[in-house]
């Protein structure tokens, strides 16, 4: 359920028409719907509420702090994966103890800005940084919570650049053998072993995977268990996908009763780290028509976001639902939507089926809410777009689009060109 909806025929974010924000902040831009956002919070934070657990929201999936606050206040934690999302999620007044730290690569200096924060646990995902961990804890003579993230070579089903939990993935430490990695950092001083971790991908449309990887993990705790090292937290990471067009995910509610039940007889809290069923269709990409054009073979809508803005279906194939701002009776047309990039990759659809458009009209590029703007990029020099947040009757420009001077904010010119 979002709240992007048409109502006589003009799509409307919650109560304002989001014609109103093409022409007050210009396009493209990010519109996000706060009804929608503190909705899906609620639901998947509520859908365990009969059992002890903490919603740590992936902020790599929407980073604005204003996003990451909302969740905050709704009791939320976060799920990091660098210290510039460390930055973000203390900036935006997230509670230090309710952060986790992913990620196969944190660096020294990560980890230390971390530990200086307080975090609830760090998901280690090899034995260096183990060991690395432990050394900076001793510098700062402090313990640093920890938790083993798991692979259990469980096929996802999802794109392969988005599936996680195989073997063959860079993520995690194979479950074979963490068993003695854990039994290891049991002896390790300086580190502490408070929970066990598994995300096995993202954008995930059937429970079994889910479940599959949980069966694995649960026999690992309790080997552990055995081991006098029963971890007080199990972090089931995110990857609950979302309709894009057509997928039928499970509902968060089927989720949440099918791995209460499997965890029951665990006595742990659990810990989640959704990104996309929060924020995927709680956001669009508002985008204007520049231009029609056709060749021999094809029709193309040129509009003004490219794949700077909105990544996603030039790198992963991925199908974004298209619609015209103004809903009017017209002819269906066939065409490639596509951005002003220099890349045949630049493309926003293929072979489309979309309303007749003209010069000038305004499209809404759906479910964008998550990898969208987090994902964009200054190629081409073009400048980020803004995002803007609806509640109600109102709208907020969260992130103000970037100007030329941010794109050369950081250059400099040596001397000896001057
Ligand atoms: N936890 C960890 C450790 C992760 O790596 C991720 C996502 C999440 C949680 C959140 O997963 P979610 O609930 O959003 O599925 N850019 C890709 C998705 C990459 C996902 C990366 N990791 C896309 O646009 O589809």
């Amino acid at each position: 359920m979002h709240h992007f909806q048409y109502r006589d025929q003009v799509l409307f974010a919650e109560d304002v028409p989001l014609e109103k924000i093409g022409q007050e902040v210009g396009t493209p831009c990010y519109v996000y719907s706060y009804a929608t956002l503190t909705h899906h919070f609620k639901v998947f934070d509520g859908a365990f509420a009969e059992v002890p657990h903490l919603t740590c929201y992936s902020v790599k999936a929407c980073s604005n702090i204003a996003i990451v606050r909302l969740f905050a206040r709704m009791g939320g934690g976060t799920d990091i994966v660098s210290g510039g999302e460390l930055f973000r999620a203390l900036k935006a007044g997230v509670p230090a103890n309710k952060i986790v730290f992913s990620g196969v690569g944190k660096t020294e200096k990560e980890i230390a800005m971390a530990l200086e924060a307080g975090i609830l646990m760090f998901n280690v995902e090899s034995e260096q940084e183990l060991l690395t961990i432990a050394e900076v804890a001793k510098q700062k003579g402090k313990t640093a919570p920890i938790s083993l993230r798991v692979n259990p070579d469980v096929d996802p089903k999802t794109h392969p650049y988005i599936s996680t939990g195989l073997k063959k993935n860079k993520f995690g430490i194979d479950i074979q053998l963490a068993k003695s990695l854990y039994l290891k950092a049991k002896e390790i001083p300086y580190v502490r072993v408070v929970g066990i971790d598994c995300h096995i991908g993202s954008q995930l449309t059937t429970l079994s995977p889910f479940l599959d990887a949980l069966e694995r993990i649960k026999q690992l705790y309790k080997e552990l268990e055995k081991e006098g090292l029963g971890p007080q937290y199990l972090d089931l990471g995110g990857g609950l996908g979302i309709p894009y067009h057509g997928e039928e995910p499970p509902h968060p509610k089927e989720y949440a009763q099918a791995i209460i039940k499997a965890a029951k007889d665990l006595n742990c809290t659990l810990i989640f780290e959704p990104g996309r069923v929060i924020v995927g269709n709680a956001g669009i990409l508002l985008t204007k028509v520049l231009y029609l054009k056709q060749n021999r073979e094809k029709n193309f809508v040129i509009v003004d976001a490219a794949m700077n803005d909105l990544a996603r279906p030039s790198l992963y194939g991925a199908y974004h639902e298209i619609l015209p701002v103004k809903n009017e009776d017209k002819e269906m047309l066939v065409a490639d939507i596509v951005g002003p990039i220099c890349e045949s990759g630049d493309f926003l659809a293929k072979d489309r089926k979309i309303k007749q458009v003209n010069k000038g009209d305004l499209l809404a590029v759906m479910s964008a809410g998550a990898y969208g703007f987090s994902m964009s990029s200054n190629y081409n020099s073009r400048p980020r777009a803004a995002e803007v947040l609806v509640k109600g009757s109102e709208y907020f420009i969260i992130r103000e689009r970037e100007r030329y001077e941010d794109l050369i904010r950081l250059e400099k010119i040596p001397a000896w060109l001057e």
